[in-house]
């Protein structure tokens, strides 16, 4: 993600998103912001904060989608998380420190991945010798003379023969015996879940140490043993110390958190109960978004360095209700803009995946050709656009219940159908959904 440029990474978005070029441009500047820093000596690198953005829009316009878009140009570690799912610290769940233990768990994802690249050639290569070691092994002795059946020269002479059978494939059904180390048994401790999320320090990684770890032998035939040796290699070959330490930097200096759903945790009037709680989080976020230290299984973390990319719709609060400290960490505000009927014509048709698409797609199982003539995309348009002003504003999301109230006979009878095209034109939509859209009341429990 480092090197793609702000007009890159918005070309990128573009082929999932339409419209909302404020909100692409924003995220791409940040992002590229992130290598610029990264170019910088020591002592201005330091000083240089990022720039956290709060994306503010109606439901249904592409913000969730946006994050989930940029997460695919994967390279810096980057997670997405829901504002809502938290309480504030002494409540019962998850703390707000646990986004950036789940950041550095992506990051370590990260690195390994980048390392095991790098020793898949060596582990190859140590996994033929352990498995010709099995399937001929040494003699516990030379004999010396070159005729004795011990000798060196006549070991090797069998090994190679054993190897060229191994590297055509040959032996892949004999069977070898394995050893297997299992880690301790601490996963079954309840309350301690893998990662151990909500515990302050590394319980689950302690207990790993202390616990004896139990090794058993266990026969496989090459082929299984074959995948069970490589990961053991690459184990032996990846220094682990090495891989948290890089995550941890990797972490800290391009880090990037989406922080979606943000207007959830402000606490609506005459607040109470559930919502002091909400108000809880707010203050306990402040520190993780302007700076502070982490505790993670793998090491402390500091968070200055991290960039926040927060998201909500913001309807019935505006961002101004949100803890005036928590507002200043978010410099740059985007608007996302409400989706129009020419934007749900693009939507329907332009994304790869478009819903038109994947609606065709699912019918072509049954041997059903579904053709969407220019007119029906149209008036599909046109009855999401009209349903959004009529009932609730639920931006593209209409296009959903739309799609499938239209479909929803053919859905039915496709597989009694046989094999069989259907073009979808105007007159086809509107036979479908006239009586509902116009109906208000029935198109707010339908549509
Ligand atoms: N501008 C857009 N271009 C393409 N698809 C869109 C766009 N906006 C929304 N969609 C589609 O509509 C659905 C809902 O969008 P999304 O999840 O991004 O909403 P949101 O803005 O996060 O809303 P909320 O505030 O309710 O979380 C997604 O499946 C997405 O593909
Ligand atoms: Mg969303």
């Amino acid at each position: 993600m480092q090197e793609l440029t702000p007009r890159q990474i918005v070309e990128h978005l573009d082929r999932y998103i339409v419209g909302q070029e404020d909100a692409k441009r924003a995220v791409a500047i940040a992002i590229r912001n992130r290598w610029r820093r990264q170019q910088l000596d020591d002592e201005l690198r330091k000083e240089v904060a990022p720039k956290n953005i709060l994306m503010i829009g109606p439901t249904g316009v592409g913000k969730t989608e946006i994050s989930r878009r940029l997460a695919d140009l994967s390279g810096a570690p980057f997670i997405k998380v829901e504002a809502s799912k938290y309480t504030e610290v002494g409540y019962y769940g998850r703390d707000v420190e646990s986004m950036v233990r789940e950041l550095v768990e992506n990051a370590i994802g990260l690195v390994r991945d980048k390392e095991l690249v790098r020793v898949k050639e060596e582990a190859t290569h140590r996994v033929d010798e352990r498995l010709l070691d099995m399937l001929a092994p040494p003699p516990v002795s030379f004999e010396v003379g070159v005729d004795s059946p011990d000798s060196p020269e006549r070991y090797e002479r069998t090994r190679e023969k054993m190897k060229a059978m191994l590297l055509s494939g040959e032996m892949e059904n004999r069977s070898v015996e394995i050893q297997i180390e299992q880690k301790a048994q601490a996963m079954m401790i309840p309350g301690l879940g893998p990662g151990g999320d909500s515990v302050d320090f590394d319980m689950q990684g302690m207990l790993e140490k202390i616990l004896p770890k139990s090794v058993s032998r266990r026969e496989m035939t090459v082929s299984e043993a074959r995948k069970v040796i490589f990961d053991q290699e690459c184990e032996a070959l990846i220094n682990e110390e090495k891989v948290n330490a890089q995550a941890i930097e990797l972490a800290e200096e391009v880090g990037l958190i989406f922080l979606d759903e943000i207007d959830k945790v402000v606490a609506t009037e005459g607040g109470r109960g559930a919502d002091v709680s909400r108000q809880g989080v707010q203050r306990d976020l402040l520190p993780i978004v302007e700076g502070t230290t982490v505790q993670t299984r793998y090491g402390y973390v500091r968070t200055d360095h991290i960039l926040f990319v927060a998201a909500g719709a913001f309807h019935k609060v505006s961002p101004s209700d949100l803890m005036p400290e928590l507002q200043g960490r978010f410099p740059i505000r985007v608007e996302l803009s409400d989706l129009t009927k020419d934007d749900f014509i693009r939507i329907l048709t332009e994304p790869k995946g478009s819903l038109t698409r994947q609606y065709a797609a699912l019918m072509k199982t049954e041997q059903v050709e579904l053709e969407f003539l220019p007119d029906a995309i149209e008036e599909l348009a046109s009855y999401a656009f009209a349903v959004n002003q009529s009932t609730q504003n639920i931006g593209a999301r209409r296009l959903y219940t739309i799609m499938e109230r239209m479909l929803d006979e053919l859905s039915f009878e496709a597989p009694d159908m046989g094999q069989g095209v259907v073009k979808v034109n105007a007159t086809y939509v509107r036979e479908r959904l006239d009586s509902v859209a116009t109906d208000e009341d029935l198109s707010k429990f339908i549509l």
